[in-house]
């Protein structure tokens, strides 16, 4: 389980411009299950998927992941527990430029120190389940919507995460590339994953495969909706 309890977020805290993104969100996302976090823009999805995440600490609450509590870990564990336990697929995919699709996969796994040969093998055998193994040398800007798509989730997979992480992932994609991204998400939950994505894509909010749906408005959690 993913726990959040009474959690909230404040940016630029103290000062004129202080935000209060979150507010006393109480949350039990259970492991193994695709969550949907739903809400209009600036309602706090992204932050929230940042603190699920590990990429960033609440202001005050707690979060525990699988019984451990994660939130107030000093930042060298959090990012190490960021590492082996999340994959990220972030709004545009936050490809680099520059760099071949295979180097862009292979990027989070550098600090977990695998021989290079052993990290070059694990990339393209995830990118080759994401049937993007043959543009593996392909720099990423020449690559097709679909393609930066399976670049960007083989990116998120390289390291075997427990959770997999979506914020707003199918918002420049057309029909055919939702499907293809709903199939996908289905079937790393098979493999017993947990997927909390971002959206307020009815293709995705309305997918059979997601199990629940966490309405947002305004910083807090407004329902949830078992489907
Ligand atoms: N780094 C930041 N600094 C200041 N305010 C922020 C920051 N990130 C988000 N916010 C504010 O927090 C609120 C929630 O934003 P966000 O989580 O991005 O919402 P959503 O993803 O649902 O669009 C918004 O009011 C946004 O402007
Ligand atoms: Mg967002």
């Amino acid at each position: 389980m993913i726990e959040l309890d009474q959690v909230s977020k404040r940016f630029n805290e103290g000062q004129p411009n202080e935000v209060l993104a979150l507010r006393d969100v109480n949350l039990q996302l259970p492991l193994g299950e695709i969550s949907v976090l739903e809400g209009p823009s600036g309602s706090g999805k992204t932050t929230l998927l940042t603190l699920i995440g590990c990429v960033a600490r609440p202001s005050e609450g707690r979060i525990r992941l699988g019984g451990e509590l994660v939130s107030n870990l000093p930042e060298l564990h959090l990012a190490e527990l960021r590492r082996r336990r999340f994959g990220i697929v972030f709004q545009r995919f936050n490809l680099i430029a520059g760099l071949s699709a295979l180097d862009n996969v292979m990027l989070p796994a550098y600090p977990l120190g695998l021989p290079h040969r052993r990290l070059v093998e694990r990339a393209r055998e995830v990118m080759a389940q994401l049937s993007v193994g043959h543009r593996a040398e392909a720099r990423v800007e020449l690559l097709s919507g679909g393609e930066m798509q399976r670049v960007a989730i083989a990116r998120a997979l390289i390291n075997d995460p427990e959770v997999l992480i979506a914020d707003e992932p199918t918002a420049n994609l057309d029909g055919r590339l939702a499907g293809q991204f709903l199939e996908i998400v289905a079937a790393l939950k098979a493999q017993g994953r947990t997927l909390v994505i971002a959206s307020h894509d009815p293709r995705i909010i309305e997918a059979p495969t997601v199990d629940r749906v966490v309405r947002m408005a305004d910083g807090a959690v407004q329902g949830v909706r078992r489907c």
